[in-house]
């Protein structure tokens, strides 16, 4: 399923090819199921935004324009490019109204991205502001089909509209909704045929939510995480994807066509008010058609970046504080938007990134890829590379990640968006 497409030319330049598109931010009328409209924010009038369509080691051009009543920068997630580039406000000047920023890169990484604003995010993001990014490899793995599912939830009031803020207790547990969207639209119908596997890309755009994700209960298997393909399928019949998370899967062979089966979020305590199964859709399993698809038993090498014991080089401490001014903050290192220690080009990190808190906090650093080494002492089951990981209440997740040279500030936050405006961040310089 391709969602609408953006304006794109794939032009040649003196330096080759260039992959450009155009971006508009504007508010736009949002139908998130038929008939039911909520005024929000939209990228080139859809949400979400259009798919961008990269590739992998070709120049890609995003000529924005700012649309909206209010400044915004878009980040480019996950994406290992100039610090320039990251679309932040510690790294430009927030694009004003009426206002165009050409973002100019290389995506160095093959996998599945996504965009949004990196300002006033709890607003512009649950508006609407959010869209899939794919740098697509010269030799893409490719099976009887490709879907994008961005998973999203929206909270509507009582007159239809997207609920106001809900002050401190949004601010503590994080905004959830009680609409749950797959590209933009309430529970829709997927179509699969039966006796086929497709590649599905997904990306969790929620404020807060943690999607615990089931097909039907049936087995699927995780083919790549947030920095491309990992080493080996591995099967599985669930899989968590805290806020800002992404995998990617082999859906299929599904065998009864006609069968209904259930796209659903399961039961997942996050310590911060519980919810039981709900749907975000579901998939219809088409008449048959034949497949030519095959998942490799190997899909990459990554070459682990610690092989022995390495000495832990920073520990960043995820907080809680009370405070007089704003009932309480979340914090770094006890420090509502930390500054902290630079990091130097070539130089090996070894983090402990400790929660302190009894709720979950999805981690994520800009820019750089990480190797998980151990969650509360255990190693992963499989290696992959990460720029979001939950670090469980109470518990210490130890990353690995290489500082390539690409200097300039930098930043890591939690992304359960709220926690981030409350202080859950840092911003550090990679210096040479
Ligand atoms: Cu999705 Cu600061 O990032
Ligand atoms: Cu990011
Ligand atoms: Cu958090």
């Amino acid at each position: 399923m391709k969602q609408g497409a953006a304006e794109y030319t794939s032009a040649t330049s003196e330096g080759g090819d260039v992959v450009r598109y155009r971006l508009e931010a504007a508010e736009i009328a949002w139908e998130i199921a038929p008939g039911r409209t909520v005024r929000g924010y939209g990228f080139n009038g859809q949400v979400p935004g259009p798919v961008l369509e990269a590739k992998q080691g070709i120049p890609l051009e995003v000529e924005f324009t700012n649309r909206l009543p209010e400044p915004t920068v878009i980040h480019w997630h996950g994406l290992r490019i100039p610090a320039a580039m990251d679309g932040t406000e510690i790294v430009q000047r927030p694009v004003q109204p009426g206002e165009t920023f050409t973002y100019r890169f290389t995506p160095p990484d093959a996998g599945t991205f996504w965009y949004h604003p990196h300002l006033n995010e709890t607003e512009q993001l649950e508006k609407g502001l959010y869209g899939a990014l794919i740098v697509r490899a010269a030799d893409e793995l490719t099976l009887d089909g490709e879907k994008v599912l961005v998973f999203d939830d929206l909270r509507v009031d009582k007159k239809g509209q997207i609920a106001k803020f809900g002050g401190l207790k949004d601010r503590h547990n994080g905004r959830e909704g009680n609409v749950r969207l797959i590209n933009g639209k309430s529970e829709p119908e997927l179509t699969i045929a039966a006796g086929q596997i497709e590649r599905w890309r997904i990306v969790n755009a929620s404020s807060a939510r943690y999607v615990r994700l089931s097909l039907g209960g049936l087995p699927f298997r995780i083919i790549g995480t947030d920095g491309g393909l990992i080493e080996a399928p591995v099967t599985a019949e669930e899989v968590l994807l805290p806020a800002a998370d992404r995998v990617e899967l082999a859906v299929g062979p599904f065998e009864k066509e006609g069968e209904v089966l259930n796209i659903e979020d399961l039961p997942y305590n996050r310590l911060a008010g519980k919810k039981g199964i709900e749907r975000f859709g579901t998939i219809r399993v088409a008449p048959r058609k034949p497949s030519t698809a095959r998942v490799p038993e190997r899909l990459r090498e990554i070459v682990p970046l610690v092989t022995a014991d390495a000495p832990v080089t920073r520990t960043v401490k995820l907080g809680f504080k009370m405070s007089l001014r704003r009932g309480f903050d979340f914090v770094v290192n006890d420090e509502r938007h930390h500054h902290d220690q630079p990091v130097k080009v070539g130089e090996l990190q070894v983090w402990d990134v400790v929660n302190a808190t009894m709720m979950d906090h999805p981690f994520h650093l800009h820019g750089f890829f990480f190797q998980v080494l151990e969650v509360n002492g255990k190693k992963p089951a499989w290696r992959s590379l990460e720029d979001v990981i939950n670090v469980p209440p109470k518990g210490t997740v130890r990353i690995a990640w290489y500082p390539d040279d690409r200097p300039g500030m930098w930043m890591y936050h939690c992304h359960i968006l709220e926690h981030h405006a409350a202080g859950m961040m840092a911003h550090f310089e990679v210096v040479r």
